[in-house]
């Protein structure tokens, strides 16, 4: 068969080299891709909002399934346009992406279906929000209603810090119209762990646990990111916490969605903060991760392109996921200045000489070819991924290649995967 993957980061690079892998798969297409995935792929130079454009090109090159990677045209609803034209495409409708796309209606979906998640209320009016805060014990979480490419969520330790963020997100409008409403949402402590799964509409089938860093610096210090790094399995998630999410988080939701007349198909990920042995959701995503999906495909064994079709074809349950027991990681290398302004062009030296390091891929993001040369063209640059017989080996073997690969301005957390080390050192 023919896939057409849509995107260009870390996490399609990694869904092309999945499906690169497998014997049902003839033709890898992606748009409009990056340098890694060009050496897998055929790559094909329109944007991922281009749905007229995208679906004829499906047409003219008999393409048998289409594989969303960012949020951004699902909550445009490519998939309603594919549907519509009978082309077979994986991922969820515009209004069931509204599970990623508007806070306010997951948020509301999940109250109302009494599924554990933080405490909140919904303003569209500033002052409103301002009188609010006097009733509230800081820190407190503020964020944008809408789509803010993981810029619109501001944790506020005191008033002034809320009311800037307020005038931030709803006065100056840094987030444009995701900002026309906020959730003001009460601040919990825990651990946090990305539960991703495929959810077909009637069967729920996680992939293994894992652990994303959102902040820039070690210590999880400075802003927020789209991820610095991952590592799976995390140990923070049980086998008792991971039946609890199951039970009354995932099917619920499912559920939940069925009952509001979205039926919820493709990739179901749960951003979940942990505490005193209690899942409960941050936030739900409705693709698949980037950086998490880096290291979840090197560790699965079954044929992702089969696991997809069961989706679309909702028969999910009859599919189990072969899944390497060996832990991954994964190191993002970054632009020096993200998740702020930074400059590209850069050429990145060290990747032949990384390209064969035993255990290793490395999964471009924010790269494309000039003269020959492969050079940074984005924040999140590549994507070190790792797997090992145990997870300090993994986290070794992701920071050898680290080491050798460089380019003018090259940023990395150095504390990848400690989280998970420290916990098993106490435990
Ligand atoms: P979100 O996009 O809603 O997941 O928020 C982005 C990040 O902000 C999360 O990954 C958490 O690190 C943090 N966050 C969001 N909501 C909360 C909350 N209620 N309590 C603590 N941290 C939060
Ligand atoms: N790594 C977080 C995300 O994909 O949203």
């Amino acid at each position: 068969m023919k896939i057409l993957i849509i995107g260009s980061g870390g996490r399609e690079h990694a869904l092309a080299w999945s499906f690169s892998r497998s014997p049902r798969v003839s033709k890898v297409y992606c748009a409009p891709g990056n340098a890694g995935i060009a050496e897998l792929a055929t790559l094909v130079e329109l944007e991922v909002f281009d749905h007229e454009a995208l679906a004829a090109l499906v047409r003219a090159e008999g393409i048998d399934l289409t594989v969303i990677g960012p949020e951004a045209p699902l909550s445009q609803g490519i998939v309603d346009y594919f549907r519509d034209q009978r082309l077979r495409i994986f991922g969820p409708t515009r209004r069931a992406a509204a599970l990623e796309s508007s806070k306010v209606f997951m948020k509301d979906l999940l109250a109302k279906y009494q599924i554990p998640s933080a405490a909140y209320a919904v303003f569209a009016e500033r002052e409103q929000a301002v009188n609010y805060l006097d009733s509230l014990n800081f820190p407190v979480v503020i964020k944008a209603d809408g789509l803010a490419a993981g810029k619109g969520v501001i944790i506020v330790a005191n008033r002034t810090e809320a009311l800037a963020a307020l005038d931030l997100i709803m006065t100056e409008r840094a987030f444009g119209d995701a900002g026309c409403r906020v959730v003001i949402e009460e601040f919990l402590p825990g651990e946090e762990v990305s539960f991703v799964a495929f959810a077909d509409g009637k069967t729920v089938l996680p992939l293994p646990s894992s652990q994303d860093h959102k902040a820039i610096y070690d210590g999880d210090r400075g802003p927020n990111t789209g991820g610095m790094g991952a590592y799976s399995p995390a140990p923070a998630l049980t086998p008792e916490i991971e039946r609890q999410v199951m039970t009354k988080i995932m099917y619920p939701t499912m559920a939940a969605m069925a009952a509001e007349g979205r039926p919820y198909q493709g990739v179901l990920y749960a951003g979940l903060m942990i505490k005193d042995g209690e899942a409960k959701v941050l936030e739900f995503n409705c693709r698949f991760g980037d950086p998490e999906t880096q290291p979840l495909l090197m560790r699965l064994r079954s044929d992702l392109s089969e696991v997809i079709e069961a989706v679309i074809d909702q028969r999910l349950e009859k599919i189990s996921l072969d899944i390497d027991p060996r832990p991954a990681v994964c190191v993002v290398m970054a632009s020096e200045g993200y998740p702020g302004s930074y400059t590209i062009a850069h050429e990145i030296t060290g990747l032949d000489a990384t390209a064969k390091l035993a255990g290793v891929k490395i999964f471009h993001g924010g790269t494309r070819r000039e003269k020959g040369q492969v050079v940074t063209a984005g924040g999140r640059v590549l994507g070190i991924t790792a797997l090992a017989e145990t997870l300090p080996a993994a986290i070794d073997r992701a920071y050898q290649a680290t080491a050798v690969i460089s380019w003018p301005g090259c940023y990395y957390r150095r504390d990848i995967g400690r989280k998970a080390l420290d916990r098993s050192a106490t435990c």
